[in-house]
């Protein structure tokens, strides 16, 4: 009941934790590029959470006024600051969800894969560190292209003996988000009710909705599916042409990967009902990593849903076909670029 709603009550005043009466878990964040155009909103939304005790803020530079500026509000968790690579061990210790929005975005004209070269140094940097210093945390790779970070990230972990890959997420909530903001315009439907999976990988075409398992159930003409799915895939993009040369997606993509660290919490913190979808390893198609619904629990993924994939409609059992490719080589460009470094 509580996705996509980061808004609490306030306390009562016969409520305080200090007698015990207010379930208080106590998890510990870090954010790595925490400065930046996602990092700052997303901050600030998970210092909202009553589920964190710790929000570990870490980037190359500008974060310290972040955190001092966020520590003033007056929720659980404690705000520390980490700047510089020589910080960044520290900011990762004991820490039970990373999420890395690190890296550059898009400027209108260029595709996720044009940031590859930058972005995959930076990922893989970073989860060298994680594997170093919290092997066991969740980690929400948001940096693009998520359909390269991600098989980087997993190439990375192995190399340091500690790939769980129940644990390893591409963040693909923005989809989702999106999808439900869309279908909920076009439908006239309650925005709080709808939900649309969303499968394949983040980037163009390997972005594919599942229009037909939309809940509640509705139907759709072949005309508004074309219409909607293209616009759910091409939405980044919508976003880095308005934002005409000043970045990608910032907030609503802080308000999803938002939402997808307060579902790990609540998996962490035992909840039996919590779904996402998201980029991970995967055994659903015959590609190694693939998005679709997954099961969140205590130790990650607990299941996937392979029902999700049957009872296609036509029209996506095509789309899926032809988004293979594409997915197929941005995986292995992702895993040849680990492979080979030193
Ligand atoms: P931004 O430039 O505003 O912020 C990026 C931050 O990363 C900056 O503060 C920068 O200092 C920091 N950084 C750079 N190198 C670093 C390093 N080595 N270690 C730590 N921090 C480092 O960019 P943004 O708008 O926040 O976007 C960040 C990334 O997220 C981009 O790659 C973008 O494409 C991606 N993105 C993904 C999704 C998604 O759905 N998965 C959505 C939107 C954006
Ligand atoms: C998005 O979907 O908004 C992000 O992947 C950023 C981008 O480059 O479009």
């Amino acid at each position: 009941a509580l996705r996509g709603s980061f808004a609490r009550k306030a306390q009562k005043p016969n409520q305080s934790s200090h007698h015990g009466l207010q379930l208080q878990a106590s998890y510990k964040v870090a954010i790595l590029g925490a400065a930046g155009g996602i990092g700052q909103p997303l901050a600030l939304l998970i210092k909202m959470s009553p589920l964190v005790s710790a929000l570990n803020l870490y980037d190359i530079a500008n974060v310290k006024g972040v955190a001092a500026d966020l520590s003033h509000c007056n929720t659980p968790s404690q705000v520390l600051d980490f700047t510089g690579a020589s910080e960044l061990g520290n900011c990762l210790k004991g820490v039970n969800v990373v999420v890395i929005p690190a890296g550059v975005p898009r400027k209108p004209g260029m595709t996720r894969d044009d940031l590859f070269n930058i972005n995959a140094n930076i990922v893989k940097t970073l989860v060298e560190a994680v594997a170093d210093n919290c092997p066991d945390a969740f980690i929400h790779v948001i940096s693009n292209p998520v359909n390269s970070t991600v098989p980087i990230a997993a190439e990375v972990l192995k190399q340091k003996g500690v790939y769980d890959p129940k644990k390893l997420f591409g963040v693909t909530t923005l989809d989702v988000v999106r999808a439900n903001t869309f279908v909920a315009e076009k439908k006239n439907l309650k925005l709080i009710d709808v939900d649309v999976p969303v499968i394949g990988g983040h980037a163009g075409i390997t972005i594919l909705p599942l229009l037909s398992k939309t809940k509640p159930s509705v139907s759709f003409s072949d005309e508004e599916v074309e219409q909607l799915t293209i616009r759910i895939q091409n939405a980044g993009t919508e976003v880095v042409e308005a934002k005409a040369g000043a970045g990608s997606a910032t907030l609503s993509m802080a308000y999803a990967a938002a939402r997808f660290v307060e579902s790990s919490l609540r998996a962490l913190d035992g909840d039996g009902d919590v779904y996402e979808c998201s980029f991970v390893q995967s055994d659903l198609t015959d590609l190694p990593f693939f998005a679709s619904r997954v099961k969140l629990g205590r130790r990650g993924i607990e299941a996937m849903i392979p029902s999700d994939l049957q009872g296609l409609s036509e029209y996506e059992e095509k789309a899926l076909e032809a988004l293979k490719p594409e997915l197929k080589a941005s995986i292995e460009k992702g895993i040849a670029f680990a492979q080979k470094q030193p």
